[in-house]
């Protein structure tokens, strides 16, 4: 799939951008803070509905146009998908609500002119991305982690991102009556309404993570191999707060190093594992006032001949592993949907040695359209530039280099 068009409306230091988008590699060249990451940022937006530098979309919007009443930031996509022109609209308005200037922030989604909730619309167009800032995904909390995974489930597993949110919001409802019954007592029998829902949605995010995990990690080992020249085997580890994998009673839970393998399950069986499960844990949550299994707090991590990457992993190592992982995920999405993903890479060659460079490079003749941005176009090789085109960045606008 690619882009044909690009418009953006009062998003970040775009006032107005209009681009009409060529298909293969354009590199977005210009020194810092002219907009480059922003654009990846716009298309990112278009394909997950979610910023992968903030959590608050306010931020978005042009902060001069946002000092008005009301602000609109529109980003606009002509892609192609399967030989057919798709229109995609987002609309992020910032707009008074009460009587002391307050402001919130709301979204609109339109697929081809009609609105919808955008739980029904990730998936029509996809992108994956690789940031510098990426490291946190191995570095970070098991949230970065978590986010990263949904991103890319969301976008391919059909159903995922709405089932995700019944998740979410099941989690805070049980969350909350946890609470009530911790503080003021009450019958827990209560709890068992929410259990079932909760129990409904998380093992369906479970079985997904399972199969896709397996998938994406098939892939990211294959491309890791060849990236450490067959010196590590890369492992994808997924840890889940529920397991469904029955373990002998009296040991100690499975070594890192020892490969689960969770194939073999089924969602009948999550579910009653998932729901024994709460129940044992019933008076514990209780007095916690707190979930404490699901996938809310799902563990994935990435081992190199067997060692935890995100506590042991030098830089090198944990740029192979990322950009490993990423191009699993670019493969993996062309294996699950026909259509490769617009590919966004920000900053990607300064961090990678030479031998790396050209592995990427390499791989990047496959996509159908890959965004790169660089503050120096010398990074890349003479062959690559030749069959790019490039765009020069600055402050807010974008023109054509010759
Ligand atoms: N909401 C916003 N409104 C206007 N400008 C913004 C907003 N958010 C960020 N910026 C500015 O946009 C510029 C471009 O940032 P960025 O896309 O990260 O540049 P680059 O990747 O080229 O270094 C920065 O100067 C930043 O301060
Ligand atoms: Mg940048």
């Amino acid at each position: 799939m690619h882009l044909k068009h690009l418009s953006l409306t009062n998003f970040r230091n775009f006032a107005r951008l209009d681009l009409d988008v060529p298909r293969r590699a354009v590199l977005l060249v210009g020194s810092n803070a002219q907009g480059k990451t922003s654009i990846l940022e716009a298309v990112y937006f278009l394909a997950t509905f979610a910023s992968f530098q903030t959590h608050t979309d306010r931020q978005l919007v042009n902060f001069v146009a946002a000092q008005e009443n009301l602000a609109v930031a529109r980003l606009v996509a002509d892609f192609v998908r399967g030989g057919r022109s798709h229109h995609l609209e987002v609309r992020i308005i910032v707009e008074p609500v009460g009587v002391l200037n307050g402001q919130r922030t709301r979204k609109e989604i339109l697929l081809d002119g009609v609105k919808r909730p955008s739980s029904e619309i990730i998936g029509q167009f996809n992108a994956a991305l690789y940031i510098p800032q990426m490291s946190q995904v191995l570095e970070g909390g098991p949230e970065e982690r978590r986010r990263n995974l949904n991103l890319t489930l969301a976008q391919i597993i059909p159903g995922y991102a709405q089932t995700l949110g019944v998740y979410q919001k099941t989690l805070e409802q049980r969350n909350a009556l946890l609470k009530q019954l911790a503080e003021r007592g009450g019958d827990p029998a209560q709890l068992d309404f929410w259990d079932g829902n909760l129990v409904e949605s998380g093992a369906q995010i479970i079985l997904w993570r399972i199969q896709a995990i397996q998938e994406l990690e098939r892939l990211a080992t294959r491309t890791h191999l060849s990236l450490t020249r067959g010196k590590e085997v890369l492992r994808l580890a997924y840890d889940p707060a529920y397991d469904p994998l029955p373990r002998p009673s009296g040991q100690f839970a499975l070594k890192l190093d020892t490969p689960a393998d969770r194939s073999g399950l089924d969602l009948p069986t999550i579910k009653k594992g998932f729901t024994e499960a709460l129940k044992k844990l019933r008076p514990e949550e209780i007095s916690r006032g707190i979930t404490t299994i699901g996938p809310h707090r799902d563990e994935l991590r990435f081992l190199a001949n067997g060692i935890n990457l995100g506590l042991y992993g030098s830089r090198g190592q944990m740029r192979t592993t990322l950009l490993a992982l990423k191009l699993a995920e670019v493969a993996w999405m062309k294996e699950k949907t026909g259509e490769w993903p617009v590919v966004l890479l920000d900053e990607v060659m300064a961090e990678l040695d030479q031998d790396r460079r050209a592995d990427l490079l390499s791989t990047l003749s496959d996509p159908d359209q890959a965004l790169l941005t660089t503050t120096d176009e010398h990074f890349f090789t003479p062959t690559f530039l030749q069959d790019s085109t490039l765009w020069q960045v600055h402050n807010g606008a974008v023109t054509a280099r010759g």
